[in-house]
């Protein structure tokens, strides 16, 4: 059968009511890196991204910010632009849904549904629970209901809605993923959706009348148009769907998509609700969902809300963009949940990068230039054991990759990476070297090692797109290493004679302590800009407390805490002994603060707006009772408290009356 040659992917859109953090961006990676293998197969790829720029926490946050939720939307969509060029991301299409190309999308996609399936639309009053976190109807009745993918408690509404019929689609449904046992994957996932649509489906809204932060119904401008309808409808919008009659030339070529890659708490909008409106616009489905599982931080799903979150900018900035997308493609089985933590990402990219790939690429390089001038040496009549290793580990590459199986593909290049680095041991070229009647055979085992260099570049390429650039040039190829047929890829391609460069180190090993404590850092600075001492966010003792992540002014803040909750968090008054600046960090001070009973040294975030011998004699608040933690290595026990300052500049809390130092706040 003749392959059909283009391939669309998307990832979910973005909601753009906070930044990215390292659960967002791991979808994106993945599309990432399934669209570059997919044009190393010589696919036409279109990789679609965006953000989720409508609804009521949309509109929600802006208030709180006091400013318009266009205001918002805009200043978000390009943090995720921003983060998505830092990583690399090489999506072709980028949608917003308050563009007018997606409004004009969005509406011309109910029109085609009332016109080809009149009944699968009707008006109706509806009583129920809505989550507004995650934009899901909980219940139909107006008895207090959780949501069942957050666990907040549900808001009551009661208004006119538009609905879609989707309880007439069941039969369609269940014949789809009975036709299609592919449509949805992993498998487990897809006899959750049959179990759900066989217990039977509600007609679900797909309107609402007491927001205005949406795009108006067709010719009823009174409602707007639930946001998951909404932006469901971006994979099309994207591609140019509200183009002419029949969509823009790209829509025809691109649509239906290959795949729509997700998180799994947001499969029953894809592979039931999106398939039944498609149905009923008698339009093409997509042909495959594929729901990713969660990265987890202390065993709980990473959340802005809940701030145990980890952000990616400090990761690519101190390890690069590489050693990111190899730890989250390697560490978690594609499909599972995957927990998230900073250690590991570090001993992987010591292990794996710095002593694994980029040592034997360093090495063999090294060793072609000190004993053959930097030039190639001769290929060797046979494959040897390299190349037929390479001839089992290559397909079986390959199928990992087409199954998403990235952490077995990526097993499978470093399995082979060591017996390279075996190989070289048993051979031991570097005596070879020193023996003059060894000639050939060195030459032959610097072939075959630079040769095996070479293909893992091209096999890792997708995951490991810098650092195979890097590698590729330095073997002296031409043509770029993207345009290499991943496929097709032949044992012996390296051109004796090539010209080689001895690279920098590829991966520079990094002192552990201290990579891990700039990007905690960095993360910090993230969290809580300009502000005190760190949230401390990625210890349990901290996440939820009063710290910096829960202050941000982004986060809902709708959350109550018990009197218990609260009790939790010592804050006490402090007298400043003494402050000074921490060396190499402007914005750190190093302050000695008297709690009563003891002086204790914190590092505040606070120098930009406070020069040390202000603060010296000045009654401060602090949160005692926080684990200690380093900052540029030097310990902080504990948090000065302080408000941001629209400026964004610290402003620290103080008191009116005179209290004693140690007092506690209650
Ligand atoms: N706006 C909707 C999607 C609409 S698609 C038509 C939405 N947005 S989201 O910002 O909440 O999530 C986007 C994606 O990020 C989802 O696939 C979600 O699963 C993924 N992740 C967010 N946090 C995550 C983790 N902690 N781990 C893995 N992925 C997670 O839902």
């Amino acid at each position: 059968m003749e392959k059909s040659n283009k391939y669309y992917i998307t990832t979910p859109i973005y909601y753009a009511n906070s930044r990215p953090h390292v659960g967002s961006a791991y979808t994106t990676i993945v599309c990432d890196a399934i669209a570059r293998y997919k044009r190393m197969c010589g696919y036409d790829v279109a990789f679609l991204t965006g953000t989720d720029e409508h609804g009521v926490n949309i509109e929600r946050a802006a208030e709180k910010l006091g400013i318009k939720p266009a205001e918002l939307v805009d200043r978000n969509q390009q943090i995720f632009r921003d983060l998505w060029k830092l990583l690399d991301i090489q999506y072709t299409h980028f949608i917003r849904t308050t563009s007018s190309e997606h409004a004009l999308a969005v509406q011309k996609l109910v029109r085609r549904t009332m016109k080809h399936s009149p009944d699968s639309i009707y008006k109706k009053k509806y009583e129920g629970r809505y989550c507004i976190y995650d934009n899901l109807y909980v219940s139909d009745t107006p008895e207090p209901a959780e949501c069942p993918i957050c666990g907040r408690p549900a808001e009551l509404i009661s208004e006119e809605n538009y609905f879609f019929r989707l309880s007439a689609y069941q039969g369609r449904l269940l014949e789809l993923y009975r036709q299609n046992p592919e449509f949805v994957q992993p498998d487990f996932r897809l006899n959750e959706v049959r179990s759900f649509v066989e217990a039977g489906l509600k007609d679900v809204s797909i309107s609402r009348k007491s927001i205005k932060w949406g795009i108006p119904w067709p010719d009823d401008p009174e409602h707007v148009f639930y946001v998951w309808y909404d932006a469901l409808t971006s994979y099309m919008s994207g591609i140019g769907y509200a183009d002419g009659e029949n969509g823009s030339a790209e829509y025809q070529k691109y649509w239906p998509a290959d795949v729509h890659m997700i998180g799994k708490e947001i499969i029953r909008f894809h592979a039931v609700y999106w398939p039944a409106f498609l149905m009923a616009a008698e339009l093409l489905l997509p042909k495959k969902i594929f729901a990713h599982g969660w990265l987890l931080f202390e065993q709980e799903k990473m959340s802005k809300s809940k701030g145990n979150v980890a952000y990616p900018e400090p990761i690519v900035k101190v390890l690069g963009n590489d050693a990111l997308r190899y730890y989250l493609l390697r560490e978690t089985v594609f499909g599972q949940d995957g927990n998230f933590s900073r250690e590991a990402l570090l001993t992987r990219y010591e292990a794996d990068l710095v002593s694994g790939l980029g040592n034997l690429a360093s090495r063999v390089l090294a060793m072609i230039e000190n004993y053959f001038g930097g030039v190639i040496p001769e290929r060797p009549e046979s494959e040897g054991t390299l190349g037929w290793a390479f001839s089992q580990a290559s397909p079986a590459t390959l199928q990992h990759y087409e199954e998403f199986n990235f952490s077995l593909a990526l097993q499978e290049i470093w399995q082979f990476i060591s017996l390279v680095d075996g190989y070289l041991v048993n051979k031991a070229p570097w005596k070879m070297a020193a023996d003059s009647s060894k000639r050939t055979e060195l030459a032959e085992v610097l072939y075959n090692a630079a040769e095996a260099v070479r293909v893992i570049s091209i096999l890792s390429h997708p995951v490991l797109p810098h650092a195979t650039e890097i590698i590729w040039k330095n073997l002296g190829q031409s043509g770029g290493i993207a345009a290499q047929d991943i496929e097709h890829i032949e044992w012996g391609g390296l051109s004796p004679g090539t010209h080689v460069a001895k690279p920098d180190a590829i991966f520079p090993r990094l002192d552990f302590k201290e990579a891990s404590e700039r990007i905690e850092a960095m993360e910090q600075e993230i969290r809580n800009p300009g502000s005190t001492q760190p949230a401390a966010a990625t210890t349990p003792a901290s996440a939820g407390g009063v710290t910096g992540a829960a202050a941000a002014p982004t986060t809902s803040g709708t959350e109550k805490i018990s009197i218990e909750d609260f009790s939790k968090v010592e804050m006490r008054v402090g007298l400043v002994k003494s402050a000074e600046k921490v060396a190499g960090a402007d914005k750190l001070l190093k302050v000695m603060v008297d709690i009563g009973d003891e002086v204790r040294q914190i590092v505040a975030g606070i120098a930009m707006a406070y020069a040390p011998e202000q603060l010296v004699g000045r009654k401060v608040v602090i949160v005692a009772n926080l684990a200690p933690r380093k900052l540029r290595g030097v310990e902080s026990n504990g948090m000065i408290v302080a408000a941001t300052a629209p400026d964004g500049k610290p402003v620290l809390c103080t008191f009116a009356e005179d209290v004693p130092a140690g007092a506690r706040l209650k």
